[in-house]
């Protein structure tokens, strides 16, 4: 049977060539890595978990009008998007000092920020995807000002509804990181939110306890990672296999 032509092989997802023109099938792998990839392994179940909950936050995006590459979730594993093109730039919103904002700048890490931060990383793995300021952004032409400006924006949306979401059951989100793709609608170009939204890509804490509930479970290795992603998308009502008819989230006191 032919099987659908790989467009690109990354760290945590393959892309595949979509069914119409304009789309791309996202399919979430096991793998995870840190620290620029020098730290490696295979994880059963996170790909699924992944996609679940992926599909969960952007459709709750469209929900509340922040536009995002989400059309519909395949199966276990896939999900079909819009095709973009990747604005390269990790955009990353902190609510609280944590990781490289914490070593760089000497603040305990769980501290809150007096308001959100926004932050740009180059999407350059050999570089380490450094830190950019705005000047850089726009005198290097990777995107003007008034989409940094639209850029922030999103970010912060994201921000409050994600946000919102998590302390719905019981979780703190300390910070997070998007991707933002263009996409042309005749001679108008949209930026819209793409790639994932899953623990990979925040930092969650549960609110009682400060567990982690995200990839520096991974990077710092602090037990099961599956355990973790599965218990925020058991709280959200999204476990795999019972997606069908999914309870409503769990309020957690
Ligand atoms: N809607 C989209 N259209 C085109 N490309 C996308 C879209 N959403 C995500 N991507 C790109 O697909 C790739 C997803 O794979 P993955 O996240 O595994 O990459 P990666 O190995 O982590 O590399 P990167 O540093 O680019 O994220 C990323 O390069 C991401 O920028
Ligand atoms: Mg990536």
């Amino acid at each position: 049977m032919a099987r659908r032509k790989k467009i690109y092989e990354g760290k945590a997802k393959d892309l595949f060539e979509g069914p119409e023109p304009g789309t791309l099938v996202q399919y979430f792998k096991d793998d995870a890595t840190a620290f620029n990839a020098e730290k490696h392994d295979t994880i059963d179940g996170k790909g699924a978990l992944n996609n679940i909950l992926s599909e969960y936050f952007m459709n709750g995006l469209t929900q509340i009008g922040v536009p995002n590459h989400f059309i519909k979730r395949l199966n276990m594993r896939e999900q079909l998007i819009r095709s973009c093109e990747i604005v390269p730039l990790e955009v990353i919103v902190r609510n609280y000092a944590a990781g490289s904002m914490s070593k760089r700048m000497g603040i305990e890490e769980g501290t809150q920020l007096p308001r959100p931060i926004v932050e740009f990383s180059y999407k350059d793995d050999a570089l380490g995807d450094p830190l950019v300021p705005e000047e850089y952004i726009i005198a290097l032409n990777w995107a003007s000002q008034q989409d940094l400006d639209d850029i922030i924006s999103l970010a912060l949306r994201v921000n409050d509804f994600m946000s919102g979401v998590m302390y719905g059951v019981g979780i703190k989100l300390i910070d997070f990181k998007i991707e933002i793709g263009r996409v042309w609608e005749g001679d108008f170009m949209r930026l819209i939110v793409a790639d994932e939204i899953s623990p990979d890509s925040c930092r969650l804490w549960d609110i009682k306890t400060g567990e982690k509930l995200d990839k520096d479970v991974f990077r710092r290795d602090l037990g099961s990672l599956t355990d973790a992603y599965t218990e925020v998308a058991r709280r959200l009502g999204v476990l795999p296999g019972n997606v069908a008819n999914a309870p409503k989230p769990t309020i957690v006191h």
